[in-house]
C-alpha cells in the first residue's frame, strides 16, 4: 500500500479522531482488586513492600469494599493471613478464619461486590509451600482435599468465584467435584491456570507471609522459559471444569496472553503481580516516569494482548482515571 495514499497519521490528527478509532478501551468492569485480610477488629497494618495496601480486618476489609464499590469497582480477590499455621494449612479451612469473616462483612456491606476468593496453602502452611510437604518434596495427590476443603469453606460463607493458585495438577478439577457435591455448583472457578515461578511475586510474599521456609516454587509453578506447555495447562484446566483461565504474571508475559487468547473462547484474566507494581511506584517516586500514564499505559497492553479482566493492586487508584 503505496505512500501518500495511504497517510495513518490521518486517524491521529485530533484527539476526539483517536477516541473514535481506538481498539482497546479500559473499564472498572474489566478491574478485580486484590486486597489482603487478617483477623480482629480495627486493624489496618500497612504493608511495607505494597505502597498504598494494608492488612485489613474484617470490619476494615468491608469499609474499603464499600470505596472500592463506590469508586465503580466491581470486584474483589481475598488473601488470608491467618492467627496460625500447621503442616497442612488447616487455618485455610477455618470457617472462622480471617477470610470467610472478611467475606461475611463485604457481603453485607456491599453485597453487589463480586468476591473472589485465591485458594492455596502457602500462607496457611508452616513450611510455606502450596500442598502438603512429605520427605521435603511437596506432594500432589495428598494436597488436593486440603484445597477443596478451603474453596468449601469460602464458597460456604458466600465467596462469588474461588481462585486455586498453588499449580497442584487436578485441583481444578478437584475443587470442582467436592463444590458440586455440595450443592454449589453454580459458584464459578477462575483457575490460575498458566502461573509461572516468577521472581516478580517478591513483594506480595512480605505480604502475605507465605515465602517457602525451604526450596522454591519451581517444582509446581511453570518455567517461566516455557510457552507451549501454558497450552497444555489451560486445556487441563477447561477440561476439568474452570470457568475463567488466568496468566500470571502479566506484564513480563504478554506473549502468553496472547497465546492464551487465540486458544480459548472463555474468559481470560491476567495478574498484574506485586513485584509489576512495586516497579512503577519506585520509577515514579524517583520521577523517572509519569505514575497515572505508565500505570494506564501498563493495563492497557494487558487488555490489548488479550486479557479480558485484570487483576491490580492499582485498581482503587486507576478507576477514577477510566472512561475520561
Ligand atoms: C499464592 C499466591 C501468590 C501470588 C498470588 N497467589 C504467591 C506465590 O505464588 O508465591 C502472587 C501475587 C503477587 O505477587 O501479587 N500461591
Amino acid at each position: 500500500m503505496p505512500w501518500p495514499t495511504h497517510r495513518p497519521r490521518r486517524l491521529r490528527d485530533s484527539k476526539v479522531i483517536r477516541d473514535l478509532v481506538r481498539e482497546t478501551k479500559l473499564s472498572p468492569d474489566d478491574l478485580i482488586y486484590p486486597i489482603f485480610v487478617v483477623s480482629g477488629k480495627n486493624h489496618k497494618i500497612p504493608i511495607n513492600t505494597l505502597p498504598g495496601q494494608a492488612r485489613l480486618s474484617p470490619d476494615e476489609a468491608a469499609k474499603l469494599a464499600v470505596e472500592y464499590r463506590n469508586l465503580g469497582g466491581r470486584a474483589v480477590l481475598l488473601f488470608g493471613i491467618p492467627d496460625y499455621k500447621d503442616e497442612v494449612g488447616s487455618s485455610g479451612a477455618d470457617p472462622l478464619g480471617p477470610v470467610p469473616l472478611a467475606i461475611n462483612a463485604i457481603k453485607e456491606a456491599a453485597p453487589d461486590l463480586i468476591v473472589v476468593t485465591d485458594v492455596c496453602l502457602c500462607e496457611y502452611t508452616s513450611h510455606g509451600h502450596c500442598g502438603l510437604v512429605e520427605n521435603n518434596r511437596v506432594k500432589n495427590d495428598p494436597s488436593l482435599a486440603h484445597l477443596a476443603e478451603q474453596a468449601l469453606t469460602h464458597v460456604r460463607a458466600g465467596a462469588d468465584i474461588v481462585a486455586p493458585s498453588d499449580m497442584m495438577d487436578g485441583r481444578v478439577g478437584a475443587i470442582r467435584q467436592v463444590l458440586d457435591k455440595a450443592g454449589y455448583e453454580d459458584r464459578p472457578i477462575m483457575a490460575y491456570s498458566v502461573k509461572y515461578a516468577s521472581s516478580f511475586y517478591g513483594p506480595f510474599r512480605e505480604a502475605a507471609d507465605s515465602a517457602p521456609s525451604f526450596g522454591d516454587r519451581r517444582g509446581y509453578q511453570m518455567d517461566p522459559a516455557n510457552r507451549l506447555e501454558a497450552r497444555l495447562e489451560v486445556e487441563l484446566d477447561l477440561a476439568e471444569g474452570a470457568d475463567i483461565i488466568m496468566v500470571k504474571p502479566a506484564g513480563p508475559y504478554l506473549d502468553i496472553v496472547r497465546e492464551v487468547r487465540n486458544l480459548i473462547d472463555r474468559p481470560l484474566a491476567a495478574y498484574q503481580v506485586s513485584g509489576e507494581m512495586a516497579m512503577l511506584k519506585a520509577a515514579a517516586a524517583v520521577g523517572a516516569l509519569d505514575f497515572k500514564a505508565a500505570a494506564l499505559e501498563s493495563l492497557l497492553g494487558i487488555k490489548r494482548a488479550g486479557a479480558d479482566l485484570i487483576l491490580t493492586y492499582l485498581a482503587p487508584e486507576v478507576l477514577p482515571w477510566l472512561g475520561k
